[in-house]
């Protein structure tokens, strides 16, 4: 890297596919243009892996969680595997990247060194890790635990836990096999070497048992913000995952980051940040709308309402008519709210004209992501905006409704990106760490 780093400016954005179910809309499951029954066969993330890299998405990216939540029963939260998923997609793709998520709290650095390395192998360098603590508490009683840990606790182990897998990573030099089958000798010798490693959570002497990763370390991802989570992010992270609904605020994020991976010895321009954003791209504005209201049907107010009082600051709506217009409730909230979520949200209720109950169920729609309504050029105006103004490196793209959503923002929104010249008309790298460097290029 080098100095160098400091003046290399992103010339290009990093777009990254969230195939989550049948679509990141709360409810996709209800809408007759998804296919729940069929989403859970090797054909179906095959498909979709092969729609994103015709896009040339960088990377898709599978969320993981360990337990069946009880919203279960009204929405489609039932996970395969996302390591045995991408082996699978990994056969039926060439290019794209492939970012499973995986768990330090609940699992062990020497079994997920293991799988990256070789989903690493199998996809020729494509392979990413969303390292996660788990989020929800419910986990805990599936792995024989009374309590899921602390939340400090828990990035204190994941720390341990990344280390331990990147010297397990390192653990065979590049060229360390051999095969030379005049002398016998397969590996070279002193190529590969026991870790050694004795900390707090592990004791793991290694080597390990698979060759060293094509990409040398498969990419490392990360999503937590708090600021443990973003400490873990400045020592390990190539690329971030964030929820931001403002521009100010995100650059506000990244600063932050940058100044942890300052102290942490990196450089800003060593991470990719990712803010979410739902994309409902219409023909016409209109047409979008439609869309959006489409998307609006698939879920209560009731399902919305925990995560609009999150936002506003635990205000309590039920004295309001969930009909009428969107109450002018900013006044209200408490000064120690965050407000700029509320802020956003009040002001998309007041130009869109919206009801109480369509702006609860917006929120629950996008799952707290930013969400667009417009047409492939608004879109395309929102990203570049972002972009352009270092509030972003590039977007996690979370479809309402697979495959739709995903295929017209690839027919629709790409194009105009790559004609602006934000974003990659090809896949320049053989690997997903070489195709993230290249959006440094002109
Ligand atoms: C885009 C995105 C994807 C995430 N995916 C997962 C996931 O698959 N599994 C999980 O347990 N947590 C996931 N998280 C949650 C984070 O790992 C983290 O726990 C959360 O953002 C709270 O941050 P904190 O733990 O630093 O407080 C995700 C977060 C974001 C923003």
């Amino acid at each position: 890297m080098g100095c160098n780093t400091m003046k290399r400016k992103r010339s290009r954005m990093v777009l990254n596919f969230v195939l989550y179910g049948v679509g990141s809309a709360y409810g996709a499951w209800r809408s007759p243009r998804t296919l729940p029954m069929a989403a859970h066969t090797a054909r179906y993330f095959s498909s979709l892996g092969q729609l994103a890299e015709e896009a040339k998405f960088h990377s898709l990216f599978l969320a993981d969680f360990l337990h069946l939540s009880p919203a279960s029963a009204h929405d489609m939260q039932e996970r395969l595997d996302p390591l045995m998923v991408l082996a699978n997609v990994a056969a039926d793709t060439n290019r794209i990247g492939l970012i499973a998520t995986a768990s330090t709290t609940y699992g062990h650095p020497y079994t997920l060194a293991r799988q990256f390395a070789s989903l690493d192998h199998l996809s020729s360098g494509r392979a990413g890790w969303n390292i996660v603590t788990t989020m929800s508490p419910s986990a805990a009683a599936n792995f024989g635990r009374d309590e899921h840990p602390e939340h400090d606790d828990r990035y204190r182990r994941a720390d341990e836990f990344v280390r331990v897998v990147k010297s397990l990573w390192d653990s065979w030099d590049i060229d360390a096999i051999r095969a030379d089958r005049g002398s016998g000798e397969y590996i070279g010798p002193g190529r590969v070497k026991p870790i050694d490693h004795h900390g707090q959570y592990f004791d793991v002497r290694g080597p390990l048992n698979v060759p060293r990763p094509p990409q040398g370390r498969p990419v490392l991802v990360q999503a937590g913000s708090s600021s443990a989570g973003i400490a873990l992010a400045a020592h390990h992270a190539d690329i971030v995952f964030t929820t931001q609904f403002d521009p100010d605020m995100s650059r506000s994020f990244i600063d932050v980051l940058s100044g942890e991976m300052a102290r942490a010895g990196r450089q800003r321009t060593e991470v990719a940040v990712l803010p979410g954003l739902m994309p409902v791209v219409g023909r016409t504005r209109n047409e979008a709308r439609k869309l959006a209201a489409e998307l609006t049907a698939l879920t209560t107010a009731e399902e919305g309402m925990p995560l609009l009082r999150s936002i506003f600051g635990d205000l309590d709506f039920s004295k309001y008519k969930l009909d009428a217009p969107f109450p002018d409730v900013l006044p209200l909230l408490p000064p120690n709210a965050p407000r700029s979520r509320a802020e956003i949200f009040a002001s998309m209720a007041k130009s869109e004209n919206l009801s109480l109950r369509e702006v609860t169920q917006r929120i629950a729609i996008s799952s707290g992501h930013r969400m667009v309504v417009g047409s492939a050029d608004d879109l395309a105006d929102d990203l570049q905006n972002w972009f352009e103004a270092g509030a972003a490196d590039g977007f996690n793209i979370l479809p309402a409704l697979l495959p739709d959503d995903l295929k017209s923002f690839a027919e629709h929104v790409v194009p105009r990106l790559q004609d602006r010249g934000l974003f990659q008309t090809d896949y320049g790298g053989a690997t997903l760490r070489d195709n993230l460097e290249r959006s440094f290029e002109h």
